[in-house]
């Protein structure tokens, strides 16, 4: 399976499923990242690992529909089955995600549906939350919304600051966001409404070692 990466900032993320992809965790070819944005540090970590990458502009295109046209004809000549937003800033039109329909993935860093929008971590520990967490899920029309495949909790513990609770965050995501795509790339999961139900297969049902 040919999976893309969408981002448009730091890209951790993206180097965590590629080290996965690499160590064999996910079965998929990561073949394309898409970035929005010149001189995101993904960029070069898509460079250091060999993943071709395509910078995509909203700027040099008149509407959006036309900027997403451009990204679909890309992920079509690469043969895309998997899509993954990994901090990929923009939300897609409904028309995009019908294309891709229940074939593209987002990591978002609480537990959905609390804290949506870009400043979850911010967001849960400035009002006081004593567990937070990270949520992997399917995209819909909806930001933020779609169903569920994975949740794991993080303790917002007495002595933690935004910084260690950012820390401790995204090395949850970098292990949790490899083994949804990896159950996605499985065939293990299933959609009922709004429940995700996962499959029995190979590895344990997760999420695990998220020590
Ligand atoms: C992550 O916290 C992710 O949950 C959110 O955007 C951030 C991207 O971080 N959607 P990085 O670019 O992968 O380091």
């Amino acid at each position: 399976m040919n999976i893309a990466v969408f981002a448009s900032g730091r890209g951790s993320n993206f180097s965590a499923i590629a080290r996965a992809v690499k160590k064999g965790k996910i079965k998929a070819s990561l073949s394309l990242l898409i970035c929005d944005t010149s001189g995101a540090g993904v960029l070069s970590r898509a460079k250091r690992a060999g993943v071709k990458t395509i910078l995509v502009k909203s700027d040099d295109f008149t509407t959006k529909r036309d900027f997403e046209n451009k990204i679909i004809q890309h992920l079509e000549e690469n043969k895309i089955e998997l899509v993954i937003m990994a901090g990929f800033m923009r939300i897609l039109s409904p028309e995009f995600v019908a294309r891709f329909k229940e074939r593209i993935l987002n990591i978002h860093p609480a537990l959905l549906p609390a804290f949506k929008g870009a400043h979850a971590i911010k967001d849960a520990f400035d009002y006081g939350q004593k567990v937070t967490g990270v949520t992997v899920h399917f995209v819909d029309e909806k930001m933020d919304h779609g169903p569920i495949i994975l949740q794991a909790p993080v303790v917002i513990e007495e002595n933690d600051t935004l910084e260690s609770l950012e820390e401790k965050t995204h090395k949850l995501e970098h292990k949790l966001y490899p083994q949804a795509i990896s159950l996605f790339v499985e065939g293990r999961l299933k959609i009922e409404g709004r429940r995700v139900r996962i499959t029995p297969g190979p590895s344990p049902l997760p999420p695990h070692d998220l020590k």
